[in-house]
């Protein structure tokens, strides 16, 4: 059984995110050599993930503006800094649960708690968890898990996907196994996710979408659809927030939303199709004679990224207090919003699709203004600062880099 645990951890610093001070390991000093907090710190903190804590407080205070939360699950809690950081910053009367397998990780998460005098409104646990996830959700279902290990949250998706309420909850996943997922182990990425990462100008995009594809999977052999409101492509990881409900009906129509995603290296052509169409189509490379270096990815999400309520509800939270959060939060923000509606489309870089074709790059504004005098639809993405995403073919980009630069 799990349990609560007393034991005397000295050494803590305090350290601030958000609009909360906490208790943690020395950051400084297990940074020192590897650039990086390594994971056999006393208690575990990297500063670095603030953005993901700053969009995901953003991003619960928005689902809760239209959805219960009465209790969440982070059963892989380290410091607590994120549960702190719900109970702390965001209104309401919910209560938490957190658990660590690492003692001194429990003691200080525990500290923490008591310093905010929020022991009344959060339990901490100490053990595994996948184990907490099963065993303490029966009877009283989670209305959010936020799953934030080190690696892959795969093995316990299972366990957090069966431990939600199953009229509806939301599921926060942070995956940082980038290698596997961005194409430089596909048969990792295949065993763990279900589908192949391949190296390509959007792999961030597909290692989102193969993160949502073995979500989908697991949830719908639990007879659950997912629906996601959200992603985080930044530094070393990727970041997910998924509604999650027991509807079978809406899973089953899902299955259309599995799919592969096809790159030419050489021309750049992108293509998207699901898994149910697959075979039917040819794929059209977009320059004469082309040595077609293809790479295919999949299978995974090939559905939206991002739903456009909760979307303008956290833009709007965020506004309210812009100061609290990271200064790279808005950008991040705008970028997501201008996005979303064309996620369709696999985002495509001008510096790729310039090294593709040996030209030289010119603004992508400037090439972002023809298309749009074209009636093309185009947006950034928040993925690439050098990338767009559009309905236009890669032929059209192409021919009009070609017009800006005189050639
Ligand atoms: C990336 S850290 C969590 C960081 C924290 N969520 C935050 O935002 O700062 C992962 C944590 O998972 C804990 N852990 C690893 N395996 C576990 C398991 N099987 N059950 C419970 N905790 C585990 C580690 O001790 C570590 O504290
Ligand atoms: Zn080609």
């Amino acid at each position: 059984m799990l349990k609560q645990l007393a034991c005397n951890m000295t050494g803590l610093k305090e350290y601030s995110e958000g609009r909360t001070t906490f208790l943690t390991a020395d950051v400084e000093e297990h940074t020192a050599e590897k650039g990086q907090p390594t994971t056999d710190m006393p208690v575990f903190y990297n500063p670095r993930m603030r953005i993901n804590r700053d969009l995901s407080v953003l991003f619960l205070r928005a689902y809760m503006e239209k959805n219960d939360m009465k209790l969440f699950c982070e059963p892989l809690a380290g410091s607590g800094v994120r549960s702190l950081r719900y109970l702390n910053e965001i209104p309401g009367e919910f209560n938490g649960l957190l658990c660590d397998v690492n003692p001194m990780a429990i003691e200080t998460a525990t500290k923490n708690l008591d310093k905010h005098g929020f022991l009344d409104r959060a339990q901490v646990l100490h053990g595994d968890a996948k184990i907490l996830l099963l065993t303490e959700s029966r009877g009283k279902r989670f209305d959010f898990v936020d799953i934030d290990p080190f690696g892959s949250p795969v093995p316990y998706l299972n366990a957090a996907i069966q431990s939600l309420n199953p009229r509806g909850g939301l599921l926060g996943l942070t995956a940082t196994d980038m290698p596997a997922l961005c194409g430089v182990y596909p048969r990792v990425a295949l065993r763990k996710y279900g589908g192949l990462s391949t190296r390509a100008p959007f792999t961030h995009e597909l290692a989102v979408r193969l993160l949502l594809g073995r979500t989908y999977s697991i949830a719908a052999m639990n007879g659950c659809s997912i629906k996601p409101l959200g992603i985080l492509s930044t530094d070393h990881y990727i970041r997910a927030w998924i509604h999650i409900e027991s509807n079978k009906t809406e899973s089953n129509k899902q299955v259309d939303s599995i799919g592969m995603i096809r790159l030419c290296r050489s021309c750049q052509h992108a293509e998207v199709y699901s898994l149910r169409q697959s075979g039917s189509s040819e794929f059209l490379h977009e320059q004469e004679n082309c040595p077609a270096d293809t790479a295919i990815a999949g299978p995974l999400w090939i559905g939206d990224l991002y739903d456009s309520k909760t979307l303008e509800r956290t833009v709007k939270l965020h506004e309210l207090d812009p100061e609290a959060y990271h200064k790279r939060v808005r950008e991040l923000l705008e970028l997501m919003t201008e996005e979303q509606t064309l996620v369709r489309f696999p985002f495509m870089d001008i510096h790729d699709v310039c090294d593709a074709y040996n030209l030289p790059s010119p603004k992508r504004s400037d090439i972002t203004d023809v298309l749009i005098a074209k009636g093309y639809q185009v947006s950034r993405t928040h993925f690439r600062p050098t990338a767009i995403r559009t309905d236009a073919p890669v032929r059209e980009v192409v021919s009009i880099i070609k017009d800006l630069i005189g050639e």
